[in-house]
C-alpha cells in the first residue's frame, strides 16, 4: 500500500492482492513494518505485536502451554487455528463422503470435522490412531481404527470402509521424514479426484538448527522433505495448493497437496 492512499493505488492494491495475494501480503505486511513499529499506535500492543512471523509461529509450538491451550469444544486439539478454519472451508468446497485422519490423539481434530460435517449434513470421519489412551471422543460421524496407520490391517480396513466414495486424507501421525514418506505412500491411493491429502506440521523443517530447539525435533527431516519428495514423484497426480496458505500462519507448509480433477470434472 502507499501513502497517501488514493482510489487509485487502493485500486491497485486490490488488483495486487487478487493476482498475487502471497506475495501481495508480504509487501503490505512489510511495508507496515518498515515503519519501525509506528504502525501500531497503541503502546501495548506495539510490544505484543511486535514479533515477526517466524517468533510468533515458533512460539506458537514451542511454547507448550499454548499448545495444550487449544482445544475444540473442550477436547484437546494440537492444531494452528487458520489451518482450521482452512479444513473447514476444504470440507465445504470438496464434500468428502470420506475423511481419513491419520492420528487423533484426544480427538479434537476429528470431533471438529464431524461437527463441521454436521452442519453441511454430509461426510464421515474415519480417525486412525496407535492408541487410544488419550482419545476422549464419541460421535456417530466418527469411526475409530486402532493399530499402526502402516500395518496391513488398518489399510485393508480404511480401503473396505471407503469404497465408492470420494477420500480426502490428513496425515497428522509420526512426523519423521521417513514414517511420512511411508504412510503417503500407503494412502495417498485412497485420496479421490479433486480432494485434498493434507502433511501436517512441516512447520518443524523450517527452523534454523542453530536458532531453535524446535528444529532439532527431526534431524533426519520431517514432514515438509516427504511432501516436497512425494509431490515431484506424483507431479502428474497433485498439485499444491499454496491458496491454502493465505493466511500465512499454517503448521502445514507445502502441506496442502490436491489431487488433480479427473479430465471430465476439468472440463
Ligand atoms: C500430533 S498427534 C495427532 C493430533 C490430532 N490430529 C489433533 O489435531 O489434535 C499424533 C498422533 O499420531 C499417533 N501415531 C503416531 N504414530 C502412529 C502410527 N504409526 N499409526 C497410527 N497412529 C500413530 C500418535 O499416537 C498420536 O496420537
Amino acid at each position: 500500500m502507499s501513502y497517501p492512499i488514493t482510489a487509485r493505488s487502493t485500486l491497485s492494491t486490490i488488483l495486487r492482492v487478487i493476482r498475487h495475494p502471497l506475495a501481495s501480503f508480504r509487501l503490505i505486511h512489510d511495508e507496515g513494518c518498515a515503519q519501525g513499529g509506528a504502525l501500531i499506535k497503541d503502546p501495548d500492543y506495539r510490544e505484543r505485536w511486535s514479533s515477526s512471523i517466524a517468533e510468533y509461529v515458533h512460539w506458537y509450538f514451542a511454547d507448550k502451554r499454548m499448545m495444550h491451550s487449544i482445544s475444540w469444544l473442550g477436547i484437546p486439539t494440537r492444531k494452528m487455528l487458520p489451518d482450521m478454519w482452512v479444513y473447514q472451508e476444504i470440507i465445504h468446497e470438496c464434500r468428502p463422503d470420506y475423511i481419513v485422519e491419520i492420528g487423533s490423539l484426544f480427538g479434537g481434530s476429528a470431533l471438529f470435522m464431524a461437527n463441521v460435517c454436521d452442519m453441511m449434513g454430509h461426510g464421515s470421519i474415519i480417525s486412525i490412531d496407535i492408541s487410544r489412551e488419550n482419545y476422549r471422543v464419541s460421535h456417530p460421524r466418527i469411526v475409530e481404527l486402532t493399530g499402526d496407520c502402516a500395518s496391513s490391517e488398518i489399510v485393508d480396513q480404511v480401503r473396505s470402509l471407503v469404497q465408492d466414495g470420494s477420500v480426502m486424507v490428513i496425515h497428522d501421525a509420526d512426523h519423521t521424514q521417513e514414517a511420512v514418506t511411508r504412510d503417503l505412500a500407503l494412502y495417498a491411493q485412497f485420496v479421490t479426484a479433486g480432494q485434498y491429502l493434507i502433511v501436517e506440521d512441516g512447520v518443524v523443517d523450517l527452523y534454523n538448527p542453530l536458532q531453535s530447539r524446535m528444529a532439532h525435533s527431526f534431524p533426519e527431516g520431517g514432514p515438509l522433505p516427504a511432501a516436497r519428495r512425494f509431490l515431484k514423484q506424483n507431479a502428474e497426480l497433485y498439485e499444491l495448493d499454496m491458496t491454502r496458505e493465505r493466511f500465512i500462519l499454517t503448521s502445514n507448509p507445502r502441506g496442502y497437496l490436491r489431487r488433480k480433477p479427473s479430465l471430465s470434472e476439468a472440463g
